[in-house]
């Protein structure tokens, strides 16, 4: 007889290039589990139709990804705490009960800096750049870690200001435009923006990056990224892309599916040496 293996997915629109099946087959075979994971393109508007069907043909769990975190968020019977004020969900788990929508893209972040990288974020200033679904993701988590100030800046300022009020309960939390950053300086610059993807990047004032401070690219790529290159010609201390936040973030979903962590250094660094 043959037995049909646990099914998962990863859907999104772009998703060729994602790296995710690669991960999770990793996680498996490190961890013994047996199951199949595979990246699913989802056309805009149809994401309800196609994690339902996922769901209807046995799936077990999907991971999401641009432009669909918040249809996710839509989508799921119910939500944790972090995804629902997150408003966007990236992992969901299809359970006989219902179908469980979880966002593990702040823990992922702050894991890679503050297990990967040692970085300690207590007492730290802290500027997020943008206030779109990838922002929204990382807020809650990064204000568990109480850092001394975090700002979220963004192109449109509103949106940033939005923010602020939706989590400024948990913590120190401001929101402006890019301007307003004149005169303040941060120990870690976050790029949560898809602008200085396309290396055309919000102007932030010089002198906002303490000497010696970070600069984290939430984004990978091949080669560093214009926001990398920014911080590199600023004197950053360090300067990450997002590649032990994406391991970070996969990691969690596969311990939210079937119990068991990961070990991720060994992953990351296996991504990394892979790399052209
Ligand atoms: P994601 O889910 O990846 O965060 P998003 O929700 O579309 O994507 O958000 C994109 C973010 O990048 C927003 O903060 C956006 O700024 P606006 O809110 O002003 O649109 C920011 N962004 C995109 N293109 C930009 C550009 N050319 N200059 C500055 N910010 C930009």
């Amino acid at each position: 007889m043959v037995t049909k293996m646990d099914q998962y997915a990863v859907m999104g629109n772009p998703i060729a290039h994602s790296q995710s099946p690669r991960i999770h087959a990793l996680f498996a075979a490190q961890t013994g589990q047996q199951l199949e994971y595979r990246a699913i393109l989802v056309e805009r508007g149809g994401f309800a139709e196609a994690a339902r069907a996922f769901g209807e043909q046995g799936g077990q769990g999907l991971n999401v990804t641009a432009p669909f975190k918040q249809d996710a968020w839509v989508f799921a019977d119910l939500l944790s705490a972090a995804a629902e004020r997150a408003g966007a969900v990236n992992t969901l788990i299809f359970e006989a009960g219902g179908v469980r929508g979880d966002n593990t893209d702040g823990p992922g972040l702050v894991r890679d800096l503050t297990v990967n990288h040692d970085r300690a974020l207590a007492g730290q200033r802290i500027l997020v750049v943008g206030a779109g679904g990838a922002a929204r993701g990382i807020l809650q988590p990064l204000l568990l870690e109480k850092p001394g100030q975090l700002v979220i800046a963004n192109r449109t300022p509103e949106t940033a200001l939005g923010l602020a009020l939706r989590f400024g309960d948990l913590g120190r939390l401001s929101g402006c435009g890019f301007d307003d950053l004149v005169g303040l300086q941060f120990d870690l610059i976050i790029n949560a923006t898809t602008a200085w993807a396309q290396d055309t990047g919000p102007p932030l004032p010089e002198g906002v990056l303490a000497s010696g401070g970070w600069c984290y690219d939430l984004s990978y790529g091949d080669g560093p990224s214009p926001f990398m290159r920014w911080g590199q010609g600023r004197g950053a201390g360090r300067v990450l892309d997002g590649l032990g936040m994406l391991v970070e973030q996969a990691a969690e979903s596969f311990r939210l599916w079937r119990g068991i962590r990961p070990e991720t250094p060994p992953i990351i660094e296996a991504l990394r040496g892979a790399r052209p």
